[in-house]
């Protein structure tokens, strides 16, 4: 812990010591979030050092994938036969060499592993020349015991980070995506036309959740390519402002580029889906659907022949596809395949649940609204929503069931799945899909019940990051009044006037964790509202120094999020009151100790009548 530091590194000196840091730097985890460049910086790191710019100490860097390992788990080789393997042009290379240079390994996407690391009863392999399993090679790499001098890199999500112990990275870096003047350098650059880069540049800033989506360099590149092509193409449509409509444009887009490279010039409708570009792009909805709610992101060939899509299939290279979903690499004959962003397929997932909605397939509802949760009543009112023909459910119910689902996901792997549901539930979304999600009963008086319900949905076991989903959604179905309603909150002199509900107490806290400013107290007991609001707020103690939550019945799903909270980087909590929260329990208490314990808590007080126990902090 005494080698702490939150300090910017330029890509190329992960591997270097700090210059007050005398510690050798051997494996280093880099960390951060879908599509926000980690496998690029490994691109630019191999790049530059083969151009003999950078990092000239290392004789060899050798990259591979988790996504490709994934296909030789079941096979015996040794680390040796392994490059030789995925490297061909390292045939001739010999033990003796490998063991006298200086290597590189890296290791991307940790996330795709379908390896099993197993840190404690895996065996020693010391010996390059030694055959084993692919996932014993690693852990004795990183560990240290095979080829102690190679220097090891391993990039993944962060959920999936924890997989490597600790104790055997000894760096930590983490992408966190463009600043706000690099996602304008970005569009300067992409988008020659000067005057046509500050158009797009001034759209995404009136839209906040476009604006905060663009840390991501590929939401950028989204972007760009919808924005430029409607600024320059068909200048009287709307510009899309929430996701939803972004993405909605991103499909249109593509489908009509196709056309215009395969048309050539012959007159097109170019808005308008066809029967052939829909009938693929359900398929690869179903497809997206099927593996997200497993969580996968890395799809097979056999994956995708289950949805019925041919792989040899001319549409799928160059129709719409080509530039959604991509063919990521081919070894041992074996292809894996992958959307753009996962992003992409959170959408067509929320596309394809949504036909599946409007042309009434039950089996797929019922199978996924009621899948691990089995309280009878809910099954019972599930039947008796899609039981019947008479007695479908409305679109506010549909879109009420999907959202308590999402919120039951620990890992909030629905969210942003939830939303665009949420999205195309909107008439404008489905005019412009035309035909790709099928006719609904749509209605204004439908959508107010849909934004009705958002705000009035209340669950106790649900983690208050979750909850701030609920007013994600709210902006995907264009209501802002909530939004609105906090920002006169926050403009007004008496705070405690205010009634605030629940929906309120997410919003603000979601706008008290993104504000640039550090709030130096939140005291839960200022804020007039109910039990359930009040821990709702609590994602805000991630941007506060000091934080009172008196009495406020914490439980262990809310202590979750205050464990978050205090792990975060940078952490600015320094007082934290838990007085009078009778109902931790063991599993609170476990949760808070974990955040205790992190290295980068900075906590100085702690106050707690209720709490007896010991963490090694
Ligand atoms: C490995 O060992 C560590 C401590 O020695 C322990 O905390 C951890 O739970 C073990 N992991 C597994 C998967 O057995
Ligand atoms: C704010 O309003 C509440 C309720 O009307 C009142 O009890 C309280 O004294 C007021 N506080 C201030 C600082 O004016
Ligand atoms: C809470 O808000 C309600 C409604 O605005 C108000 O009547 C009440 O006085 C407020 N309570 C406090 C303690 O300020």
């Amino acid at each position: 812990m005494e080698t702490l530091h939150d300090s910017p590194i330029k890509c190329s000196d992960i591997f270097k010591a700090l210059p007050d840091q005398q510690k050798h730097i051997r494996v280093v985890m880099m960390i951060g979030v879908a599509g926000v460049g980690k496998t690029f910086s490994v691109q630019k790191f191999c790049l530059d050092w083969a151009e003999g710019l950078e990092n000239q100490d290392v004789d060899l860097v050798i990259p591979l994938s988790f996504r490709e390992l994934n296909l030789i788990k079941d096979e015996q080789y040794s680390l040796l036969e392994l490059l030789r393997v995925f490297h061909p042009t390292l045939q001739e290379v010999t033990a003796e060499q490998l063991a006298g240079s200086k290597v590189l390994f890296i290791f991307d996407g940790l996330d795709e592993s379908r390896l099993s690391l197993d840190f404690n009863k895996s065996k020693v392999v010391s010996d390059v020349t030694q055959k084993s399993s692919v996932n014993v090679l690693l852990t004795n790499l990183i560990q240290g015991k095979l080829l102690p001098s190679a220097l090891v890199w391993i990039t993944s999500r962060p959920a999936a980070a924890n997989q490597i112990p600790p104790a055997c990275v000894d760096r930590v870096t983490e992408v966190r995506g463009f600043t706000d003047d690099q996602k304008e350098e970005y569009f300067r650059k992409r988008v020659s036309d000067e005057e046509l880069s500050s158009r797009i540049i001034s759209h995404i800033k009136t839209s906040r959740s476009l604006h905060i989506m663009c840390l991501i360099p590929v939401f950028c590149w989204i972007t760009a390519t919808v924005l430029d092509h409607m600024l320059t193409t068909d200048k009287r449509g709307e510009l899309p402002k929430t996701l939803t409509d972004m993405y909605s444009h991103f499909l249109l887009v593509q489908t009509k580029r196709k056309k215009l490279k395969y048309a050539e010039g012959h007159e097109t409708s170019p808005q308008e889906l066809t029967e052939a570009d829909r009938e693929v792009l359900l398929k690869l909805g179903r497809l997206a659907f099927e593996q997200l709610e497993k969580g996968n992101i890395m799809l097979y060939q056999e994956d995708l022949e289950r949805c019925g899509l041919d792989v040899t299939e001319a549409s799928l290279y160059s129709g719409v596809c080509s530039e959604i979903f991509k063919k990521e690499s081919v070894i041992f004959q074996k292809t894996v395949y992958c959307f753009v962003h996962l992003s992409v397929q959170e959408f067509l997932a929320a596309v394809y649940l949504f036909h599946c909605y409007t042309n009434r397939n039950t089996q797929v509802l019922k199978d996924f609204l009621g899948k691990d949760f089995n309280p009878k009543s809910f099954l019972k009112k599930i039947s008796m929503y899609f039981g019947k023909k008479d007695n479908y459910p409305s679109l506010d119910v549909f879109l009420k069931t999907a959202m308590e689902k999402s919120l039951r996901s620990k890992n909030g792997h629905l969210d942003l799945f939830v939303r665009f549901l949420h999205g195309l539930s909107l008439e404008s979304n489905q005019r412009l899909l035309g035909g790709l999600l099928g006719q609904t009963d749509n209605s204004p008086e439908i959508t107010q019940r849909a934004i009705n319900n958002l705000k009035k949905m209340k669950k106790t076991k649900i983690s208050p990051d979750r909850s701030i989903n609920i007013f994600h959604c709210l902006t995907e179905i264009n209501d802002h009044s909530v939004h609105q309603e906090i920002q006169e909150f926050l403009k007004s002199k008496n705070r405690s006037e205010k009634r605030l509900s629940e929906i309120h107490c997410s919003a603000l806290a979601y706008m008290l964790q993104m504000s640039e400013e550090v709030l130096d107290e939140l005291d839960l007991s200022q804020y007039n509202t109910s039990d359930e609001g009040k821990l709702r707020l609590i994602p805000a103690v991630r941007n506060c120094r000091k934080a009172r939550l008196w009495s406020c019945g914490l439980s262990e799903i809310s202590c979750s999020s205050l464990a978050s909270a205090l792990k975060s980087n940078p952490s600015h909590l320094r007082e934290l009151d838990l007085g009078g929260n009778e109902n931790l329990k063991d599993s609170g208490v476990k949760q808070l100790c974990a955040g205790l314990e992190s290295p980068n808590c900075r906590l100085e007080t702690l106050r707690s009548v209720h709490l007896f126990y010991s963490c090694t902090v």
